[in-house]
């Protein structure tokens, strides 16, 4: 009776404590880190009892002879591979592990890949030593792949009892205890939401288990390495410190790079919340920064090794440092980086040239090509570090940087606007010396609102969407074949939602990003790097298709962005001490968001018809204060168990304390 009832209590309080987390039911992180086949996707040769081996450590499976199973885990994931042997017929007898994130790259003789050519190889098993429990050393951590084969290569008998993986990523997180949620009444925009956030979760690595990168310089995209030849891999570099870190992408490269960062990091923000792993990886590129110069480096160790210079990557460790205040609010943190800041940032206003824009004199950027002189890109990203950089002197009281700062952004923009905007075309050049009107650097030319007026602004946003083909929006200065970017294309929906054209911003989701969860070449989980405007998933910098990584932060935009800007829960100041709620439901009828900062939750739960908001209820901490815009809509908020009344006038409302709210409309 005692038992029964202790047993009823801990079974309570269990499910009480994942009920506090809205819409767990679509979180992609798994359950348990201990995680088991849970389907079969293909067995070659001969191998009895194979479905004993799904979803459990008992089974009775064998493999006789020569041949092959594949798994599929109907998601990307990674981690550490166990296999439980019972006997074998021979001492010689070994299996091994290939891993793919695409079903392209299944292959009993090697991975996909991490280097700029080849396969990576099989790691191989000595399971002919007896029964027992294998595991791979933690240096082939594979950090991403939806199926694993397991691949007998000789004659002998082997007994397999279980195939197991010890998922590593997040390692500082409680997988399924998301701060942040997104519902609405389009799955389809449910499932992005989730896969960005779960991409980002994977991109969390232990910074003990970097890629090593040990063919860098040394295999190159030109070489042609065919099978059975393959290329050795590793995961065995200390990337920085701490217990967790956030990597550009979960199987490659593992490194940190401050770009990548740039879309990761507010979707990080409204959906785990995981600022530790975020705060260690800024930490490794700011201590690489360069004494002299304050030059920040083009990517984390190993690969600043290189010593390549980057322009813009060097402003996004800049912009990381802003993000990571606002999301934070430690001001400590912020005071520490201060000097950082503004010696990098005078690194870059040091190559701003008589015309008023910064000349960029070298080509590393996200790969595009092209990258140099005035580029357009390259300013607008140096006018909103600048405005980022403005935002923190003044809570700084730095006012001998504002003084210094704020006369060259306006510079910027005024030059920006005589030298490369063409009017016939509605988009800026992307230098003064070609006819090329980039995506990046027009989106950018919107976020960092370079623009002289709205007007500007929608002209631009309506160009790049006319140039919208069957999978998405196009990178022209990326190459050939024409390219989609999901980074550059997560700052292009930016500037369609900044804009207020949600319905367009829904539509590019539900294209370009509804192409990458649904196609089933595809993860159906996490966000690929980049592929080809005709579909295929060859990315232009590349020449080795199965090296593209599938499960890539920097393709997260429209997590953060949703929550911002269809839920309408911005932050107007660090934490939300200030606030703007203005939801914009485009198509959407229904919206439920949320998430947390230091000073409590963040809310809103909106129905609309139409594009207009019919009902409302938010929530934002007390001792906050904000603003309401509801354009179209007539009526009042009401506040709390007290009932105040605030009338909406024009529909908006201002200086709004903080608590909860509810729409009347009238
Ligand atoms: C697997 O077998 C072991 C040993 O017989 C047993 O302890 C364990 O409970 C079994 N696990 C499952 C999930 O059946
Ligand atoms: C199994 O055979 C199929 C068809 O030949 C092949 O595509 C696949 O790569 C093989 N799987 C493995 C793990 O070798
Ligand atoms: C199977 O692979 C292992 C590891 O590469 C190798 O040592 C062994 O000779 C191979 N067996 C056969 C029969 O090829
Ligand atoms: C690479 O080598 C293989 C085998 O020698 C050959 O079939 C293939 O055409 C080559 N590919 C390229 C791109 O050179
Ligand atoms: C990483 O693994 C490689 C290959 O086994 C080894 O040569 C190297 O010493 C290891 N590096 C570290 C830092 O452990
Ligand atoms: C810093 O930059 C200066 C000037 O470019 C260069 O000579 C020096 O080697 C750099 N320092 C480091 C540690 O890379
Ligand atoms: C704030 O930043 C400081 C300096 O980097 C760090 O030591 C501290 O742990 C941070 N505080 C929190 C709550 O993260
Ligand atoms: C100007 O832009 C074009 C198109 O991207 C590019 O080919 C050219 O190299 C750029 N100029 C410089 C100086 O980088
Ligand atoms: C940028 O600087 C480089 C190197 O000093 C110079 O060759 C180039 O002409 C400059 N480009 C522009 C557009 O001024
Ligand atoms: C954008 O710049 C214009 C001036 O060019 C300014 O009036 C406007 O307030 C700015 N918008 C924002 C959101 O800062
Ligand atoms: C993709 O994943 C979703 C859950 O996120 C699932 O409902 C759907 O069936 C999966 N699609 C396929 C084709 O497996
Ligand atoms: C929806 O809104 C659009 C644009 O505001 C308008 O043209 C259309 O008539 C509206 N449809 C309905 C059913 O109200």
């Amino acid at each position: 009776m005692n038992l029964i009832l202790t047993l009823t209590v801990v079974a309570s309080v269990a499910q009480k404590s994942l009920a506090t987390v809205p819409y767990s039911n679509y979180i992609l992180a798994p359950e348990s880190r201990t995680i088991y086949p849970p389907r079969i996707h293909q067995v070659n040769g001969t191998l009895t009892n194979s479905k004993s081996l799904i979803g459990g450590p008992n089974g009775t499976a064998t493999f006789n002879g020569v041949s092959s199973i594949t798994f599929d885990y109907t998601k990307n994931i990674g981690g550490v591979v166990s296999v439980k042997v019972g006997k074998s017929s021979s001492p010689d007898a070994f299996v091994g592990l290939t891993y793919t994130e695409s079903s392209l790259w299944i292959n009993g003789q090697g991975s996909d890949a991490t280097a700029d050519a080849g396969l990576d190889e099989v790691i191989w098993l000595p399971v002919g030593e007896g029964p027992g429990t294998y595991t791979v050393e933690r240096k082939y951590d594979r950090g991403a792949f939806r199926y694993l084969s397991v691949v007998s290569n000789s004659s002998a008998t082997i007994d397999v009892q279980g195939v197991s993986v010890y998922y590593t990523a997040a390692p500082a997180q409680d997988l399924r205890g998301y701060s942040g949620y997104f519902h609405s009444n389009d799955e389809l925009l449910n499932r992005v939401w989730y896969a960005g956030a779960y991409t980002n979760q994977i991109c969390a690595i232990d910074p003990k288990w970097g890629n090593a990168l040990v063919h860098l310089g040394t295999i190159t995209k030109d070489q042609n390495i065919s099978l059975p030849e393959t290329v050795t891999w590793y995961n065995n570099a200390t990337i920085t410190e701490g217990r967790s870190a956030m990597t550009d992408g979960a199987k490659r490269d593992r490194e940190v790079w401050p770009g990548d960062m740039s879309v990761a990091l507010p979707s990080v923000f409204v959906s785990t919340n995981d600022l530790e792993s975020v705060r260690n990886a800024l930490n490794s590129l700011v201590s690489l920064q360069n004494a002299t110069t304050g030059l920040m480096p083009y990517a984390g160790f190993p690969f600043s090794d290189l010593g390549i210079v980057s322009f813009t990557y060097h402003l996004y460790t800049l912009i990381g440092i802003s993000y990571y205040h606002q999301y934070s609010g430690n001001v400590t943190y912020l005071r520490s980086h201060w000097d950082n800041f503004k010696r990098g940032l005078a690194w870059s206003l040091s190559y701003i040239d008589e015309t008023g824009l910064m000349n960029v004199t070298s080509s590393a950027d996200w790969l595009r090509v092209g990258m140099g002189g005035h580029n357009i890109e390259a300013n607008a990203i140096l006018y909103y570090t600048i405005n980022q950089g403005l935002n923190l002197a003044s809570i700084l009281n730095d006012s001998a940087s504002v003084a210094d700062w704020a006369p060259k952004a306006d510079a910027i923009k005024v030059a920006a606007n005589k030298l490369l905007w063409n009017p016939a075309t509605s988009l800026f050049l992307d230098n003064e010396t070609t006819t090329l009107s980039p995506q990046d650097g027009n989106a950018w030319a919107v976020k960092a609102n370079l623009t002289l007026s709205t007007a500007q602004s929608s002209a631009i946003t309506n160009a790049l969407k006319s140039r919208w083909g069957t999978y998405g929006a196009p990178s022209p200065e990326a190459g050939v074949p024409l390219t989609i970017s999901p980074f550059i294309g997560s700052f292009e929906l930016e500037a369609h939602f900044i804009g207020q054209e949600t319905q367009d911003a829904l539509d590019l989701i539900r294209l370009q990003w509804g192409f990458m969860l649904n196609d089933p070449r595809m993860t159906n989980s996490t966000f690929m790097e980049g592929y080809s405007a005709d579909g295929s998933l060859h990315y232009a910098p590349y020449n080795n298709d199965p090296r593209v990584s599938h499960a890539h932060g920097w393709s997260t935009g429209p997590t953060s962005l949703m929550s911002f800007y269809i839920a309408g829960l911005h932050l107007t100041s660090s934490i939300g001490r200030t606030w703007k709620i203005s939801p914009a439901l485009g198509d959407l009828t229904d919206v439920d968001a949320g998430f947390e900062t230091p000073l409590g939750k963040f809310s809103s739960t909106v129905s609309a018809c139409n594009g207009t908001v019919k009902a409302l209820k938010f929530a934002t901490p007390k001792g906050t204060k904000g603003s309401v815009s509801l354009p179209g809509v007539k009526g009042e908020l009401i506040g709390g168990t007290r009932g105040v009344i605030v009338k909406l006038v024009n529909g908006e409302v201002n200086d709004l304390p903080g608590g909860e709210w509810r729409l009347r409309c009238s």
